[in-house]
C-alpha cells in the first residue's frame, strides 16, 4: 500500500474568474486541491457537464455565492485515485473510481485532479470506459433519488417520465421500468425511440402532441422540466390520480406547486440528490449486469468546456455531454 503517487502542486483547471456566460470559461493553472480529512485526490480522465454547472456558472444557481473566485466548476468524475485517506483504506493510489464532489462548497472537477470525500466516490464500473462513467454519478443519483427512494418504483404503477432523453431522465426510465413501472415519458421526435429503446412503453413527442390530452390515471409524475416551458408542471397535475405523487427535480422551476398540487388533491415534493457511494455502487451492479446502460451526446476537450456549457445549455442534448481530461 502506499499512500499517494506523484502529485504536482498545480495542475490545469477550467475556470471562471465571476458568474458570466460560457465564453468566461477559461484554462488556468492552479493549485492541485487538498485532499482533507475523510477523502480522496483523484487524477481526473473525465468529466461531464450537467446543468448545475450553467446554472452555477451563470449565476443562476444560489451556489454561486458559496464559491471562492476564481472557482472551478463541475461535479461529476472518473479517474484513478492519486491520494487514499490513509495506508489501510480500500480506494487506494491506482484504485479507478468515478463519483461526484460534495454540494454546494466543492472543488471542481473539470481539472486534471479533484479531492472529493470518500462517501461520494465508488469503484469504477468494468464495463465502462472513464468517459462513460463520468457521465452517470450527478445524474443517475438524481434519477435514482426520484424514481427508487421518492416514488418507490414498482410493478403496477404507471410513472410519466418528463424528457426521458437528458441526462437525468435516460437513467429515470431505465431504473423505474427495472423495478417494474409502466413507464411513460415525453421527448421531442427525434428522440423517441431513444426513450423506448431505454423502457418507455408509450413516449410522447411534445413538439406534436399534449401529454395532457392523452394521459390520464398516472400514479407519479417525475418533472425534469416545470413550468419554465409550456407550463409542464401544471399540466402534469391534472394526468395523476387523485392522491398521485408529483416530483418536481429543477430547482424553482414550479414556484406555485404546492398550492396547485393541494388544489388538485396530489401529493408534490421537490427533490434534491445526495452524493453517495453506497447508492452509486449499485448502480454500478446494474451497469455492469447489462441492466442500465449510458448514451453521450458528445465528448470535448477540457480546454472546449464553454462549447460544452453551450450545447448542455441548448436543453436538446442526447444523454450526457462528457469533458475528457
Ligand atoms: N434538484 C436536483 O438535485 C437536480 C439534480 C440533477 C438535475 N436537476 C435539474 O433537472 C433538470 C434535468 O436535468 P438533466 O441533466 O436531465 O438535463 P438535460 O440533460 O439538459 O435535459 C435535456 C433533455 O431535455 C429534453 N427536453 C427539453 N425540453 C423538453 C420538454 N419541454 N419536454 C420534454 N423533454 C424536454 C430534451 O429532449 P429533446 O431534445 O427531445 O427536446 C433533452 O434530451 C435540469 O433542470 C437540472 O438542472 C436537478
Amino acid at each position: 500500500m502506499t499512500e499517494s503517487t506523484a502529485v504536482p502542486e498545480t495542475m490545469t483547471a477550467i475556470v471562471v474568474d465571476e458568474p458570466g456566460p460560457a465564453t468566461t470559461l477559461h484554462p488556468a493553472t492552479v493549485p492541485v486541491p487538498p485532499a482533507y480529512i475523510g477523502e480522496v485526490l483523484v487524477k481526473v480522465a473525465a468529466a461531464s457537464v450537467n446543468p448545475i454547472d450553467t446554472k452555477i456558472r451563470s449565476g443562476a444557481s444560489p451556489t454561486a455565492k458559496a464559491l471562492a473566485y476564481p472557482a472551478t466548476l463541475g461535479h461529476d468524475f472518473s479517474g484513478t485515485i492519486a491520494r487514499a485517506p490513509y495506508e489501510a483504506h480500500p480506494l487506494q493510489p491506482g484504485t479507478e473510481v468515478y463519483g461526484m464532489t460534495r454540494l454546494p462548497r466543492y472543488t471542481g472537477s473539470h481539472a486534471e485532479y479533484v479531492s472529493a470525500p470518500t462517501l461520494c466516490v465508488a469503484p469504477k464500473p468494468h464495463s465502462l470506459s472513464h468517459v462513460e462513467a463520468a457521465s452517470v454519478p450527478l445524474a443517475a443519483l438524481t434519477a435514482w433519488g426520484a424514481v427508487v427512494d421518492v416514488a418507490r418504483a414498482h410493478h403496477g404503477q404507471r410513472i410519466l417520465i418528463h424528457a426521458g432523453a437528458g441526462g437525468v431522465g435516460q437513467f429515470a426510465v431505465q431504473f423505474a421500468r427495472f423495478f417494474g413501472a409502466d413507464v411513460i415519458s415525453t421527448a421531442s421526435g427525434r428522440n423517441v425511440d431513444f426513450v423506448r429503446s431505454l423502457g418507455g412503453s408509450t413516449v410522447i413527442d411534445y413538439t406534436a402532441a399534449r401529454f395532457d390530452d392523452e394521459l390520464s390515471d398516472i400514479d407519479v409524475v417525475i418533472d425534469l422540466i416545470g413550468n419554465v416551458s409550456d407550463d409542464t408542471g401544471s399540466r402534469s397535475l391534472r394526468v395523476l390520480k387523485p392522491g398521485g405523487l408529483f416530483v418536481s427535480v429543477p430547482t424553482g422551476s414550479f414556484p406555485t406547486m404546492h398550492d396547485e398540487a393541494d388544489a388538485a388533491g396530489i401529493t408534490a415534493t421537490r427533490f434534491t440528490l445526495t452524493p453517495s457511494g453506497d447508492v452509486l455502487a449499485k448502480i454500478t451492479r446494474l451497469i455492469d449486469r447489462g441492466e442500465v446502460r449510458v448514451h453521450i451526446d458528445k465528448t470535448y476537450e477540457l480546454a472546449d468546456a464553454a462549447e460544452a456549457h453551450a450545447a448542455v445549455e441548448s436543453g436538446h442534448t442526447r444523454g450526457k455531454v462528457v469533458l475528457t481530461v
